[in-house]
């Protein structure tokens, strides 16, 4: 992680090692914060920050979630983003905005409390690792239940929801795998700690929908939409676990891990052990995007200057 770049907070740039927060902060303790990850990419114009008004956007109903006011329009936040980037060092390549309810009681209603935020940018690079991204990962599913939508509102980015991808994450790197998938009360597929997922069968994609308890995630609409491009069906479903052991192919999406050819679940081989045709058409699809060679979707990255 990069140390040394500046972090927007409340207001102003600061010293990253300046960036701090009061132990009392309710956030903290309770996890009363909302977050967003977003990547910059290098494309054939400039750097360049993908589907930021997206972001942007969830960033702000994630708070309306759990009444968190921030005191600024999707405009004005991607803004602050921008200039947040400009102040760093150009090999950043991922920011993390985070507002959350500050200190000032310690019981749990933080309605009087005040908002804070703050936008750092740090280098990631290859979240799940660079030999992953080519040959894909090995997971596991997790013995840790994702909750409900009645337990917690999941289509949120609120920090406190995070507690129960921490524990699968753990688990599966205790267990040796790069990741977790977890099942819902009902004993289907939901998702990763971090990321939607898909299954590929008899050449048409699936993926759950937001009733399995999901994240609606940025990456997972990019490539639906891509996917449709292609001319493939796309359809959102309940998935069951034994339904991914013998899929054709099955990968994840998200900000930090992209693309994410999934080969090895519960020590089950998927498919032909490698990345699939379809996952590799998307992954290329994906990064043309990205790389902004795609005239269609130009819109989706906000050039920084
Ligand atoms: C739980 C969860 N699911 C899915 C995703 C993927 O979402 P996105 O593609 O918007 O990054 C993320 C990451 O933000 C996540 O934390």
């Amino acid at each position: 992680m990069d140390s040394a770049g500046k972090i927007w907070m409340d207001g102003k740039l600061v010293d990253w090692d300046k960036a701090n927060v009061h132990i009392m902060t309710h956030g903290l303790h309770y996890g009363g914060g909302v977050f967003e990850g977003i990547r910059i990419y290098e494309t054939t114009r400039g750097r360049a920050i993908f589907r930021l008004r997206d972001h942007m956007m969830r960033f702000l109903d994630s708070a309306k979630v759990i009444d968190l006011n921030i005191p600024y329009t999707v405009d004005e936040l991607c803004e602050i983003v921008k200039e947040t980037v400009r102040a760093n060092d150009p090999k950043v390549d991922y920011i993390r905005p985070i507002a959350y309810y500050g200190s000032g009681t310690v019981g749990l209603n933080p309605i009087k409390l005040p908002t804070r935020l703050a936008i750092a940018c740090v280098y990631m690079g290859p979240y799940l690792g660079t030999d992953q991204q080519k040959k894909g990962a090995k997971v596991i599913t997790s013995s840790w239940e994702k909750p409900s939508n009645r337990a917690a509102a999941l289509n949120a980015k609120i920090c406190g929801n995070y507690i129960n991808s921490v524990l699968a994450r753990l688990e599966a790197v205790k267990r040796g795998a790069d990741e977790a998938i977890m099942l819902n009360a009902d004993g289907n597929v939901a998702e990763g700690t971090g990321e939607n997922i898909f299954m590929i069968k008899s050449e048409k994609i699936f993926t759950p929908g937001m009733a399995s308890g999901i994240l609606r995630g940025i990456t997972r609409d990019s490539v639906m939409q891509l996917a449709s491009d292609l001319g493939y069906h796309v359809e959102e479903r309940d998935i069951t676990r034994s339904e991914l052991y013998v899929a054709d192919e099955v990968f994840m999406t998200g900000t930090a891990a992209e693309i994410m050819p999934i080969v090895e679940i519960d020590s089950k081989k998927i498919g032909s052990g490698e990345p699939g045709p379809i996952t590799l058409k998307l992954q290329k699809a994906f990064s043309e995007v990205t790389r902004g060679t795609n005239a269609k979707y130009l819109s989706w990255l906000d050039f920084i200057g």
